[in-house]
This record gives structure tokens, sequence and C-alpha cells, in this order.
């Protein structure tokens, strides 16, 4: 557990919610119990972005789950950095696993959007995680270096790395009830500072924070913040519920 590295707890409410149940997700939200001394995001489906910025409190920031490589232009379906920052956004997901394995954007596409990202002023919460028979044919570190080397080979500044947050998400924890142990996660998450280490600074290593994600909620969460390498979490599911106070104030 860092004291240098601002706990961070985001939300990533995928493909759900209407008006009726973001109200109900934005009265705890904007309670009065929350840590300040965690820095929250949530990120909305685009397509209530604006609702939630006007709705949420400021101490909260607004993300969103994903980003085209491009300004503008003729990419039907998809948003760009640029608008996400328009209708009051600060931060963008990118490369999670559904991304990843569902609609099959590879490493280089992926790398590509960080690098974009970056450019149009944003901050990133990039993904990496390995899948359950990448995990049981030991190759877990292998799979999250490729991952960080496309990520990192776009970061042309190495003061944009205070603008990254990485998130390690094993494929098999998400959204399975299949939580990653502490000793798991701390692991993995060692491993990838290590290789921040070694392939970008020292001391990005010891300022970037590394969050887990992957079934947290508030029954596991505490354990998980104490060890020293877990610098917060990135939830799914127990985001769009009340007990996401909890993971919020797991350092409490
Ligand atoms: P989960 O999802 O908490 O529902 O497992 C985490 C994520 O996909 O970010």
């Amino acid at each position: 557990m860092s004291e240098q590295r601002h706990f961070f707890v985001g939300g990533n409410w995928k493909m759900n919610g209407t008006y009726a149940s973001i109200d109900e997700i934005l009265k705890f939200l904007n309670g009065d119990n929350l840590d300040p001394k965690t820095e929250i995001v949530v990120a909305p489906p685009s397509l209530y972005l604006s609702y939630v910025r006007g709705k949420l409190n400021k101490n909260i920031s607004v993300a969103a789950q994903n980003a085209y490589k491009v300004e503008k232009g003729a990419f039907t379906g998809d948003i760009s950095p640029t608008q996400i920052k328009d209708v009051g956004g600060d931060w963008v997901i990118l490369g999670h696993s559904e991304r990843r394995h569902v609609f099959k954007e590879p490493n280089e596409l992926i790398g590509e959007k960080v690098g974009h990202a970056l450019s149009a002023g944003l901050k990133l919460i990039p993904c990496i995680g390995e899948k359950l028979e990448e995990r049981e044919a030991n190759k877990t570190e292998e799979v999250c270096f490729c991952q960080m080397k496309a990520i990192a080979e776009n970061v042309k500044d190495i003061n944009d790395w205070k603008r990254i947050v990485i998130a390690y998400e094993p494929v098999w924890a998400i959204g399975t009830g299949k939580v990653a142990t502490p000793q798991q996660a701390q692991e993995a998450h060692h491993s990838v500072r290590q290789w921040i280490s070694k392939n970008v600074s020292p001391d990005v290593a010891k300022c970037v924070r590394i969050i887990y994600g992957g079934s947290v909620t508030a029954g596991n969460c505490r354990e998980l913040a104490q060890q020293p390498d877990v610098d917060g979490f990135l939830v799914g599911g127990a985001s769009l519920k009340s007990e996401f106070v909890d993971i919020i104030n797991a350092r409490k």
C-alpha cells in the first residue's frame, strides 16, 4: 500500500443503465460518505456521459468506456476523445477485455488509441490481463508484458504517464464472481510494475497507479486494497450497486 500513489476507484457501467436506473446510482454517488482520499471515476455508456456529468458531484470524474484513434471522420458508430472532452469527460478506458475479446481489438489498435487519446488531452485507463488458458499455461507475464509494450510504445512523453492508470484485469475474473486472490493480484501488479521500471523508468514505476479489476465486491475489496502494489480498483457489476461506496471506502 503506497502513500505516494493516490487510491483510485473506477466504476465501469458497461452497457448498463437507463435514465431511471442511472438516477438511482447517482443518489449513492452524490451521498456524503465517500472517502475524500479516494480518486473516483465513473464510466457510463457514452450516450449518458453528458447527463451523468451534469448531475454528478464535481469530486467524481467521468470516463468514456472506449474511443477511436482519430479526432473525427467517417467511422460510423464510434466516438472520439475530442467528443468525450466536449461533453465533460476527462478519462477514457481503453483496451478493456470486452473490447479485446468480444470486439477483437488487437494490441496494435489499442496502442494507437492510447497515443491519440493522450495527444487529445484525456486521462487514460488502459487495461491488460490474461485469459484463463494463458494463466494455466504460465503465460500471465508474457501476455501482460506484450499488452504493456503496445501501450508504452505510444506514450511519447514521459510526463504523460501521470495521466495513465493501468488496470490489471484477469479475463477469468471479469464478471465471473471468481476474484483473484490478494496474492495473485499482488504478484501480477508487482511484475507489471517491474516491467515498467525496466522498460519505461524506475520513477514512473514508483508513481504509476496499477488498479485491479475482476469481480471486486464490498466483501473482498479490503484485503485486496492492503496489497502494496494494488492502488485501487476498476469495478464492473458492483459499481451499479450501493456497495460501490464500500469499495470506494476500502481503505477508510
Ligand atoms: P466485474 O467487471 O467487476 O463485473 O468483474 C470488471 C471490469 O470489467 O472492469
